[in-house]
């Protein structure tokens, strides 16, 4: 509290003297005088009394004014103050059943810090997803928006420790590549003074030359799509973590990332359950509809195990629910929704057929016809959060899969030196978090999960 900043030159001196609480720890305040600082959230005005709903970042509070504490100019000021206006208040903090924080400001200073114009455009009544995309920055500042960020960073944070706690070393990949990770049609090609790069897929063919130097490491960073479908699963630009681990295969990726799943759930179940709430308090009529479990329900039954289904069982249990997917088809987003509606836990689905899987792949020495991959469903509907597996470690298979998926040879000569010494089986995965984030919250798409997100059409704010 002491590193605040110096707060206006012009405070008045019964205001900068108090203490500086923040909303999110007003109870340690209780009987006390201190300020708040922050923004007008929403006010109404009931004869002498002006009930002003303050928010500062961490929380929301009521500050009531009563006519007798103040004089007529800084009264009728407040009966003024448009949505958004930046203040300074002063007050006792009261214990008060009845508000949502379970406390509130008994109001005896108003500073106008700066007061906002009346056009604000988010009001409280629902707009079209357009145009609140037009005004991300700030749309970001309603209460739903602010859980979901609060949410994120959590994840982050529980991913971070999760990695770290198992001595997994953070290594960082390039943004700049000269070569597709996952397949060439999504690739976005920049100019790089004369030659061609771009922005990378997935970090993970350098995470696998980092995991010979260091055993086990992950990447933890932002990678590129050139989506070109609408969907609600589908950024241009999404965060994703990638673990790599040397002589891990493919049982030891599926641990490694339900213990993941496991303990992002409890996380944000233990530190985030108030934000979870909030976010299922404030549901469009379109989500409503989804008939969502709450948050908390949900995510205290992601519990071990989660259910493990090879790639043809998958298969058989789709057409029973009337797919007409066949043997050797991907599963489309409808799939995954149908087989994950059926179960409360995610689902790993094992050994795609190495023909619709990625070039690394490592073959099923059992039947090449599959691959040593697997796909992480989220339940509910939500589908794949994450995608990893077993990598190729003989040189000359790995070789002829850059052949076959008609890749340039020597964009992949270093990947291919991690074969040719002391090449070892290998293998990780990659959590989208926007993916993550959308489930965990109970989001319908995942625009909503980053600050600024990028679509297909959208690129600003
Ligand atoms: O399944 P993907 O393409 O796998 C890889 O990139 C591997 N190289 C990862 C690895 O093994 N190290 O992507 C992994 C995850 C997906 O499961 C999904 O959660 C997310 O990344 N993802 C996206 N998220 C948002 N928008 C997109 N366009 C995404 N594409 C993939
Ligand atoms: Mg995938």
């Amino acid at each position: 509290m002491n590193q605040e900043p110096a707060p206006p030159r012009h405070l008045p001196s019964s205001i900068g003297s108090l203490p500086v609480a923040y909303i999110a720890d007003i109870g340690q305040f209780a009987d006390q005088r201190v300020q708040l600082r922050g923004w007008l959230h929403n006010r109404r005005s009931k004869g002498k009394l002006h009930f002003l709903q303050v928010r500062d970042g961490s929380g929301l509070i009521q500050a009531v004014m009563f006519k007798g504490d103040f004089d007529d100019e800084t009264f009728a000021l407040a009966d003024h103050l448009h949505q958004e206006s930046a203040l300074i208040v002063s007050g006792t903090v009261k214990v008060d059943a009845r508000a949502p924080s379970g406390y509130e400001l008994a109001c005896d200073g108003l500073l106008v810090v700066s007061a906002a114009a009346a056009d604000f455009p988010i009001s409280p009544k629902e707009h079209g997803v357009a145009f609140l995309m037009d005004h991300r920055h700030l749309w970001l500042r309603s209460r739903r928006q602010t859980a979901i960020l609060r949410v994120r960073a959590r994840i982050v944070k529980s991913i971070r420790d999760f990695f770290d706690n198992r001595d997994y070393v953070l290594v960082d990949t390039p943004i700049f590549t000269p070569n597709a990770c996952e397949g060439t049609s999504t690739l976005f090609e920049t100019d790089y003074h004369d030659q061609k790069a771009y922005l990378s897929q997935s970090g993970q063919l350098y995470s696998e030359a980092t995991a010979m130097a260091l055993g086990r490491v992950y990447t933890f960073g932002p990678t590129f799509r050139a989506e070109k479908s609408k969907t609600r699963r589908h950024l241009t630009e999404f965060w994703m973590v990638e673990p790599e681990a040397a002589f891990m295969d493919l049982q030891g990726v599926i641990d490694l990332a339900q213990d993941l799943v496991c303990t992002i759930a409890a996380d944000v179940l233990r530190d985030r359950s108030a934000e979870l709430d909030l976010i299922d308090s404030i549901r469009s009529e379109a989500e409503e509809h989804r008939q969502l479990k709450p948050r908390r329900a949900a995510l205290a039954l992601i519990q071990k195990p989660f259910v493990q289904l090879d790639y043809a069982e998958a298969i058989e249990k789709l057409q029973a629910l009337g797919s007409d997917i066949a043997f050797g088809d991907d599963l489309g987003a409808d799939d995954e929704t149908k087989l994950t509606l059926e179960y409360d836990r995610p689902i790993f689905v094992r050994r795609y057929p190495a023909q619709i899987k990625a070039f690394y792949m490592k073959r099923d020495p059992a039947d090449p016809v599959r691959s040593l991959s697997v796909d992480m469903l989220a339940p509910e509907g939500y589908g794949e959060v994450i995608g990893g597996g077993q990598r190729e470690d003989d040189h000359a298979t790995l070789q002829a899969a850059i052949t076959h998926h008609q890749l340039p040879q020597t964009a992949f000569d270093w990947y291919l030196d991690l074969r040719k010494y002391g090449s070892v089986p290998h293998g990780g995965f990659g959590l989208g978090l926007e993916r993550a984030v959308a489930w965990v919250c109970g989001l319908p798409h995942v625009r909503e999960t980053i600050a600024f997100p990028r679509l297909m059409d959208r690129l600003r704010p």
